[in-house]
């Protein structure tokens, strides 16, 4: 597994859990979302209504289903967790739905992996708390229509722009988490090393806040591996030398790279002349998934501006040249036109 994968692992989900804020006061950055959700929640519970169906996208590990998890915290709900992929048939779909209460959230992971035919089912759903049901099949099939509880959806998507126009437009209000800013990623780990009880210096906390791709899953999983390193060597603090040496023995660099982010780079500038080259043949190059080049690899090296997407395809930017101590090509400046 990549250390600085910010999709959860199996391994991850105990730290997940431990270290999952309960509340929007422990939630830390994100402040203008934060602000629009308490709004939100305050005006339903005056109204005494549900909270509007709620769209939170933005990549992995940013804090999407802790989000949904503080909003039926805060509006006193229950919450039911799903994703698109597990829900496979429309009986799946009405089982989930009818047994919510009043007031419930449904959280749908991955909502842009529904399968098409669930949607359906989804937009009365949505609108106006119906399920239609068909029994029986051919000229004797009947329609049957159930009432729902009123329930409030909280999807959450890696890639918004995969959801069908008709599903989007049904949410009353959609957010986006951005990667987080370097001063709340050291208040993230600042909290949990407290919660784990890590002893951690302010510099040491620095060094692994700038390795963590602005990403809080990234953030823990390099505080949990440094903490690690520090119990084989017997340290009962980690310092800025200790950070650096167990990072360095990860591979990660001090942008949070790691060997197969660099070999992508090294890749695109040694094979492709920088690029521009297309995401088919870049994948076929490194030998990875396409999927995993454009949700696991290129929000962050394009976040730091290493990668250039271009509609010709994916170019390494000046920056990356430099950081791999790479000699710009003489025609460089005309590929950018
Ligand atoms: N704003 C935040 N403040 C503190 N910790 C956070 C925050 N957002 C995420 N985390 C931490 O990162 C982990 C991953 O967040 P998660 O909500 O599972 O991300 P996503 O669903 O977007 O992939 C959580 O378990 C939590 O410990
Ligand atoms: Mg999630």
């Amino acid at each position: 597994m990549r250390l600085t994968d910010p999709q959860s692992t199996n391994e991850d989900q105990g730290l997940d859990q431990t270290l999952r804020p309960k509340t929007f006061k422990e939630y830390l950055g994100q402040e203008k979302t934060k602000e629009n959700l308490r709004i939100l929640i305050g005006a339903a519970k005056k109204r005494q209504e549900p909270v509007e169906h709620i769209l939170l996208s933005g990549a992995s590990g940013l804090g999407k289903t802790t989000l949904a998890h503080i909003l039926a915290y805060e509006m006193g709900v229950g919450l039911k967790v799903t994703s698109g992929p597990a829900i496979e048939r429309v009986g799946d779909l009405g089982s989930i739905l009818t047994n919510l209460s009043d007031g419930d959230i449904l959280f749908i992971d991955e909502a842009h992996r529904l399968n098409k035919l669930i949607e359906e089912v989804f937009y009365p759903a949505m609108e106006d708390f119906k399920l239609d049901i068909v029994i029986g099949k051919g000229p004797s099939a009947r329609t049957l229509q159930l009432d729902l509880p009123r329930f409030t959806l909280v999807a959450a998507t890696t890639r918004p722009g995969l959801l069908s126009t008709p599903l989007r437009s049904r949410f009353g209000v959609s957010f986006r988490l951005d990667f987080y800013q370097t001063p709340d990623m050291e208040k993230i780990i600042e909290r949990s090393a407290k919660i784990l009880r890590v002893d951690i210096l302010p510099e040491a906390t620095k060094i692994i806040a700038q390795c963590s791709r602005f990403t809080p899953r990234v953030a823990n999983r390099l505080l949990k591996r440094v903490r690690d390193f520090a119990q084989v060597k017997n340290s009962g603090q980690i310092d800025e030398l200790l950070a650096k040496e167990a990072l360095a023995m990860l591979e990660i660099d001090e942008l949070g790279l790691e060997p197969i982010d660099r070999q992508i780079l090294k890749i695109i500038i040694e094979k492709f002349d920088g690029g521009p080259v297309g995401l088919q043949t870049l994948a076929a190059a490194t030998c990875e998934e396409e999927d995993t080049i454009t949700d696991v690899y290129e929000p962050y090296l394009m976040q730091i501006g290493f990668l250039i997407r271009s509609p010709r395809g994916r170019m390494a930017s000046r920056e990356a040249y430099a950081h791999l101590n790479q000699k710009l090509p003489q025609d460089y400046q005309k590929k950018l036109i």
